[in-house]
């Protein structure tokens, strides 16, 4: 839909988020790994994770939804539709929302899954807007969930200290004030890295097979130092794009929310937007790279704490598998 002929904008109207208890902090993975504590803080930013024991990715995202609710008073034969973005789905079918619509009881919702990895909730958030701009649909729930420790190998150094398990949701409703809301987007997919940042085998293209299993196929590979040189430029590159298109300055802008990988990307990208670090939302300390979670979770933390206040522009951003990367340009209507 074209931005001219929008009646309604989407806008959030509501946020929650879940984490497990179980921390894992970087001392104990200097027992289970050849790392340090310094090595882990200094490369990626990150002190700590949490973990799911029992349960998985439908749970984290229930637990979310079941907050976001809580926050808002929405009921559930209220929802119109789930959207789910996660790359650790409970199963590759029945779909994760069809698990939570259940759990949660929304008997009026249809949904379903979308898979971009760590731009999962950046997708989703588009696609939820769009059920709302079209004018059929008035009240969506997306949600970002990821439990990461299914699909890590804990022991390889090089992505087991960076991943977490988590989920955020936030509540879509249509406004018609145009100045609030989801105002522009700037979504890609680049599939020619697909080899650099994969899980290898358990599709069709390679079933799960007793060798796949002895040969570690079923965990995250990372060529990590290649994905960095990319999500550094993709990141940013989408950051810039979505600020000229709006004429938006460093000034502008009372948040950049990027997707929490690597400290280092967060601040390269906060550097070509001309924006310091206290207007970027950052908690990748506490939880790590929480792939499709990120985002929401800092959307609910900095709401929550009253650091986000009604007008605020913010720009959303994020690289990840795939290649996926995207931002968004939404204008903050909560008080
Ligand atoms: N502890 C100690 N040393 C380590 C560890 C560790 N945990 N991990 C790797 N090393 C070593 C490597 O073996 C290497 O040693 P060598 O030089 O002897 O070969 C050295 O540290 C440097 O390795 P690099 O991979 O170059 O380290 P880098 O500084 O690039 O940091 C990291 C690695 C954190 C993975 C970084 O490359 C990164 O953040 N990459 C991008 C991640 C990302 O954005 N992914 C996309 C989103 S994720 C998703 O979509 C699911």
């Amino acid at each position: 839909m074209s931005r001219e002929r929008k009646t309604v904008n989407a806008q959030i109207t509501g946020v929650g988020m879940w984490v497990p208890e179980k921390v894992l902090d970087n001392k104990y993975f200097e027992s289970i790994v050849d790392t340090s504590d310094e090595w882990i803080r200094t490369r990626t930013g990150i002190q700590e994770r949490r973990i799911l024991e029992k349960g998985a990715t439908s749970d984290l995202a229930t637990n979310a939804i079941k907050n976001l609710m809580e926050n808002t008073g929405l009921k559930p034969d209220e929802i119109e539709a789930i959207i789910v973005a996660t790359v650790t789905p409970d199963y590759f079918f029945p779909a994760t929302a069809c698990l939570v619509q259940d759990n949660i009881g929304a008997k009026n919702a249809f949904g379903y899954d979308l898979s971009a990895a760590c731009s999962g909730f950046i997708f989703a958030l588009q696609q939820g807007a769009s059920l709302i701009e079209s004018g059929r649909y008035k009240k969506v729930v997306v949600v970002g969930a990821d439990k990461m420790s299914a699909i890590t190998d804990y022991t390889d150094r090089n992505t087991c200290i960076l991943f977490g398990d988590a989920a955020g949701a936030v509540l879509l409703e249509p406004t018609e004030n145009l100045e609030y809301g989801l105002q522009d987007s700037v979504l890609r997919v680049d599939g020619s890295g697909r080899d650099l940042l994969i899980m290898k085998a358990g599709g069709s293209a390679m079933p799960a097979s007793k060798e796949t299993v002895e040969n570690k196929l079923h965990y995250i590979y990372q060529d990590g130092r290649a994905v960095f040189k990319v999500a550094v430029k993709g990141m940013a590159d989408v950051s810039a794009e979505i600020m000229e298109r709006n004429n938006l300055t460093g000034g502008d802008i009372a948040y950049l929310v990027p997707h929490q990988a690597n400290l280092r990307i967060i601040d390269a990208t906060a550097k070509r937007m001309g924006i310091t670090r206290d207007k970027v939302m950052i908690n990748i300390q506490k939880y790590g790279n929480t792939t499709a979670a990120t985002i929401p979770l800092c959307l609910t933390e900095y709401y929550n704490a009253g650091k986000l206040k009604k007008g605020d522009k913010l720009v959303l951003s994020s690289f990840g598998g795939g290649f996926t990367f995207g931002s968004i340009y939404l204008v903050w209507s909560m008080d």
